[in-house]
């Protein structure tokens, strides 16, 4: 079963809403922690739309776990990274419009800049992982790059359904076996939610579901070690699905 970890993103986009101290998103990553989150995951994004670049060294100095930082192939925010030596590290294509992180990473087409930024992040101890689509080119191209993980984008399973929604999961397997057979660990996620998450966390070879929006969102509602003690029991498939 794999381990969750938690994306605080969206407390700082309540934050950022109105330019103020509260939500503090940091303290909100030390309860998910003991709530059950095993690594907290944030993305600076070159708008800094919600997280800050306060927030990446708070996190590193404070919570008790992994550091997740996810981020673009950005000069500046790989600059970043590089002085923040995060546990971690997830490559993701970012496009100033989207409202989230849209598609996968092209590795591809990608391939030059990755083959010079990958190895810089590996020097500093950071575990890589390329954020792409289930699909096969891209887990061969994440092999080529030198990356240690996959995380497979799970945004098309999440919204798809009927019969479309159990093609997006065998495509998901699929894509998670070759990687695993590639030597590639695998992580997932994008769009899970407490009702779509058992089949993810069910996958063979998947090792850390990062989950955000859906867990932020219950947390109003229910508060943080409720909204996160409830997925982490899901994701080790200890729970049935329950609405907040
Ligand atoms: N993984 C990656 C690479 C992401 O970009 C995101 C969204 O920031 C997530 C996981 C979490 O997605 P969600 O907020 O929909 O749970």
């Amino acid at each position: 079963m794999p381990k969750l970890h938690v994306n605080i993103d969206h407390v700082a986009t309540l934050r950022q809403a109105r330019r103020e101290v509260i939500p503090d998103p940091i303290e909100w990553a030390l309860r998910a922690e003991k709530a059950g989150a095993v690594g907290i995951t944030a993305h600076l994004r070159t708008d800094r739309r919600h997280i800050q670049d306060a927030d990446i060294k708070a996190l590193k100095r404070r919570i008790k776990t992994r550091l997740n930082f996810e981020m673009s192939l950005a000069p500046e925010i790989v600059a970043i990274a590089l002085r923040t030596k995060p546990h971690a590290v997830c490559l993701v294509p970012e496009n100033r419009a989207e409202v989230t992180t849209e598609g996968g990473l092209d590795v591809v087409k990608e391939h030059m800049r990755l083959l010079a930024v990958v190895p810089r992040l590996i020097k500093i101890g950071a575990e890589v992982s390329l954020f792409i689509d289930p699909d096969h080119e891209q887990v061969e191209a994440a092999l080529e790059v030198g990356a240690e993980f996959v995380e497979l984008h799970t945004g098309s399973y999440a919204r798809a359904t009927g019969a479309k929604k159990k093609r997006e999961l065998l495509r998901l397997q699929r894509a998670a076996k070759l990687a695993h057979e590639c030597g590639l660990r695998v992580n997932a996620g994008h769009g899970l939610d407490y009702e779509n998450v058992a089949p993810i966390a069910a996958l063979p070879h998947v090792e850390e579901l990062n989950i955000g929006f859906a867990i932020v969102a219950r947390s109003v509602f229910t508060g943080v070690d409720e909204a996160v003690s409830t997925m982490a029991k899901l994701v080790r498939g200890r729970s049935k699905a329950r609405s907040a």
